[in-house]
């Protein structure tokens, strides 16, 4: 193990067959702005995919409406074939009409064409992990997780996971599939989803939080967090992800980036261990900000 490992983060088994390091990558910001069209820099953007591995970051997030299709396509491009044991875990469910610009398509045909679409770019037989981006308010639920199921009847898909739910969004989806994992807006200054991961340790789901540096916001971070940095001799961005680390066993942080440097200040992250006191004194300040 290198010095720098996300294995220092520990494991969770998502659907209880895939181990994956508790520090994962979110492939959203190897993109163009607004997350549309090419990266600026695809040559940092590439460069940071190919380090992944080296630093056994061995869960990455993506979602075919990442570029539309640049994240995924550079992943397969730059990472395929892959590492044993590195899970791709892929969304669909929205359409782009522009940079900034997504919307909700829960249509059946329109999941099912995104997944095999997803694994043609990806280069895999079966997609490891595949999450639906949001519930279409304008489809019927149970018409969406039926797909979903059907993805799993048909090998396209092995693991399903929900993305932007509720804990009754989870209860309904479990009639028709295992969740296992979701994908919330939650960092420790944002703890709307308290509830929601509450019920995924409770229940053994893998709870990955998107945002876990409000998208930039954190790495400068707060007085708390900056004195505690201190102590670390650490950046705030690397003590919001060690309080995630320690706030759950099923908690998978997926920072994004598209440069390297920033990619090794975050997988240093897994080799913090914050004690009690400091733990709690930013889970207080999260919670009144
Ligand atoms: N399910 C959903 O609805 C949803 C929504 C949003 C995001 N996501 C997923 O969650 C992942 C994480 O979210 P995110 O990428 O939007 O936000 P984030 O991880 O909270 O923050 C990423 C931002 O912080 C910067 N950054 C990252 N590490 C840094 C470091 N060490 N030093 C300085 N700046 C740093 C990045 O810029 P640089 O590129 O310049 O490093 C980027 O602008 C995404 O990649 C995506 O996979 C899912």
């Amino acid at each position: 193990m290198t010095e720098t490992n996300a294995a220092q983060a520990g494991t969770f088994s998502i659907g209880g067959d895939l181990e994956v390091n508790r520090l994962g990558f979110g492939a959203m910001r190897v993109t163009g702005n607004g997350i549309w069209g090419e990266p600026e820099d695809a040559d940092a953007a590439r460069k940071t995919l190919a380090r992944l591995p080296e630093l056994g970051v061995n869960l990455v997030d993506t979602a075919e409406s990442y570029g539309p299709y640049v994240s995924e396509r550079l992943i397969g491009e730059v990472l395929a074939p892959y590492d044993k044991g590195t899970i791709i875990a892929t969304k669909g469910g929205l359409t782009r009409t522009g940079p900034g610009k997504w919307h909700h398509v829960g249509r059946p045909e329109f999941l099912r064409q995104g997944a095999m679409l997803s694994r043609v770019r990806l280069k895999v037989d079966v997609i490891d992990l595949w999450q639906l981006h949001r519930i279409d308010q304008q489809t019927p639920r149970e018409a969406q997780f039926e797909a979903v199921a059907q993805l799993k009847h048909d090998g396209v898909i092995r693991h399903a996971g929900l993305s932007n739910v509720s804990v009754n969004d989870i209860k309904d989806a479990q009639k028709y599939f295992a969740v296992t994992t979701v994908q919330n807006h939650y960092n420790f200054a944002n703890r709307e989803s308290e509830d929601v991961l509450d019920y995924c340790e409770a229940n053994g789901i893998g709870f990955i939080p998107w945002f876990p540096l409000a998208g930039g916001e954190l790495v400068s971070g707060n007085e708390a967090a900056r004195a505690i940095a201190e102590k670390h001799n650490a950046s705030p961005s690397q003590i919001a992800l060690a309080w995630l680390l320690k706030r759950s066993p099923v908690m998978l942080p997926i920072p994004g980036t598209g440069k390297v440097k920033h990619l090794e200040d975050n997988v240093a992250a897994a080799a913090i261990s914050l004690n009690d006191a400091d733990f709690a004194t930013l889970d207080k300040v999260g919670k009144k900000g």
